[in-house]
């Protein structure tokens, strides 16, 4: 743990000593069979790397699916395992799903219906009926497996969109447990919202919830907006709440930030350091500028785009030709829907076609990695970028440009930032902001971006880097317990004393 990590007193104190219990599809830590051998994995993603050191410092329980397929070997007869691994610090529940029910509620249902909803494509939306009943089977295993463990009064904290009808299963069950949920992904308006066809049944479930939690004040406004057209729902927009059956439901907006301090630390360690010195030998990346994109292959990142500006401004100021090399970073992501399969074969062919339209005997335009990298090899990618390209046509948030800027320990890069990012609303002043589809106009951000003197580049930095050490995970955390407290405080005001 490190910097601003709440101490155990601390959460604790905040919670009133109540049991937590995380509940997530994707788990923090997955066993494998390799050779025979059973190994362990912590899969790409935000939630669960912002989570897990948070987790580890509070204790308490975490339900997920169990995707590895050594998982459920070395859980106990209950599907609980003590992680970290090497020194077990808080109980992972694995929750078992079976491969049809993984076909329809996470293929299906939360990322062909509800990830294009919510990201504004509805155009993707495959919203097959299976999918729906797959959903709603899955997030019942989900809110079983947390009625399991649960002690008294539990604070439930359910993640992101594959869990909205959860809330709702564990309230009618334990009417005790304080539900909360964070939503990782933007919150649309409502005229998009209701392409989904069983709109009104998550809002349902979704309202089981004491406190939802966005990452902006817009998502809070979609989310009220979408309630405020549910039968039988009240919004109340003074308070930022909702009534539904009986039960009210407060919506805020928490910015989710990075654990900073950790990711100054592994770029200014030496591990960080000796893999610069092998990926840039081995790459020819020491004389050329470097600009960085890390992110899984996923439509909504806007790689096509970005590589499209980086094929601009290499046709249009051929002085950049030998000088600037972009290193895409790529994780395969979801590989068994066909829209990111086309997503895949589309980065990989644009790519090579870009490498074979410029490259020179000593100098390749694009240096493409799908390997696994280790924290500190994208650490040192992180540090060593003279800029950071995130061009997402559309994000909750996006942790990358965070973390780039966490890394930021010598000569500061720039960071290049999609206006339609959720981050944009925090970071987009001192970052050089730009539509990603705009490509004349990306392209002269990237010059723009190469050319910025130094001292312009060092206050922009300096002012990026306090608000991402202002607002770390560590602060997000806070700041929703500390809303979790003042409803439970405000709740029991209102109760009359018993007797009277
Ligand atoms: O952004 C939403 C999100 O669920 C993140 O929280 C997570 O980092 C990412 O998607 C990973 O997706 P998946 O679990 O489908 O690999």
């Amino acid at each position: 743990m490190t910097g601003n990590a709440p101490t155990t007193e601390q959460v604790s104190s905040l919670l009133d000593d109540r049991d937590l219990v995380v509940v997530s599809n994707r788990e923090p830590y997955s066993h494998e069979y390799e050779d025979g051998e059973v190994t362990v994995s912590r899969p790409a993603g935000g939630l669960t790397s912002a989570l897990d050191p948070v987790m580890q410092s509070v204790g308490g329980t975490w339900v997920a699916w169990g995707s590895g397929d050594a998982d459920h070997a070395v859980t106990d007869e209950g599907g609980r395992v003590g992680v970290p691994p090497e020194s077990p610090a808080y109980t992972l529940r694995r929750v078992p799903l079976s491969d049809e029910r993984v076909e329809g509620y996470y293929y299906g249902y939360s990322n062909q219906v509800l990830w294009p909803v919510c990201h504004l494509d509805t155009a993707k939306v495959n919203a097959r009926e299976e999918f729906w009943q797959q959903y709603r089977e899955a997030n019942r295993a989900f809110a079983d497996a947390v009625c399991g463990e649960a002690g008294d009064d539990p604070v439930v904290w359910f993640q992101d969109y594959h869990l909205a009808l959860a809330p709702r299963f564990v309230k009618a069950n334990r009417p005790d447990a304080f539900c909360m949920q964070f939503w990782h992904i933007p919150w649309p308006s409502r005229d998009v919202f209701r392409a989904c066809p069983q709109y009104e049944r998550l809002l349902e479930g979704l309202l089981g919830n004491d406190l939802v939690g966005v990452h902006t004040d817009a998502y809070c406004r979609n989310f009220l907006d979408c309630a405020a057209a549910l039968p039988g729902a009240t919004v109340d927009r003074a308070t930022r709440s909702v009534v539904y059956d009986g039960h009210r439901t407060f919506v805020r907006p928490f910015p989710l930030g990075v654990d900073a301090d950790h990711h100054r630390d592994l770029a200014r360690s030496d591990a960080a350091s000796r893999f610069w010195r092998e990926f840039g030998d081995r790459h020819g990346l020491a004389d050329v500028a470097v600009a960085l994109g890390v992110e899984r292959l996923d439509y909504t990142k806007g790689i096509p785009e970005r590589l499209a500006a980086l094929e601009r401004l290499w046709e249009t100021r051929p002085a950049w030709r030998g000088e600037l090399t972009y290193v895409q970073k790529a994780s395969v992501s979801r590989g068994e829907i066909p829209a990111y399969q086309r997503l895949q074969e589309r980065v990989r062919s644009e790519v090579e076609r870009i490498n074979d339209r410029f490259a020179t005997d000593d100098w390749q335009p694009v240096v493409y990695v799908e390997d696994h990298l280790p924290q500190t090899g994208l650490a040192a990618l992180y540090r060593e970028a003279d800029l950071c390209l995130v061009s997402a046509l559309r994000d909750g948030m996006n942790l990358v440009a965070k973390e780039f800027i966490a890394s930021q320990v010598q000569d500061p890069g720039v960071l290049v930032l999609s206006e339609l990012t959720g981050a944009s609303e925090e970071l987009g002043e001192e970052a050089l902001t730009i539509h990603p589809r705009d490509t004349h106009g990306f392209a002269d951000a990237i010059e723009r971006g190469l050319r910025l003197p130094s001292d312009d580049r060092s206050r922009r930095m300096c002012e990026l880097q306090r608000q991402v050490h202002a607002s770390d995970v560590y602060a997000w955390l806070d700041a929703q317990f500390r809303t979790v407290r003042a409803i439970r405080r405000g709740r029991q005001r209102a109760t009359p004393p018993r007797g009277r």
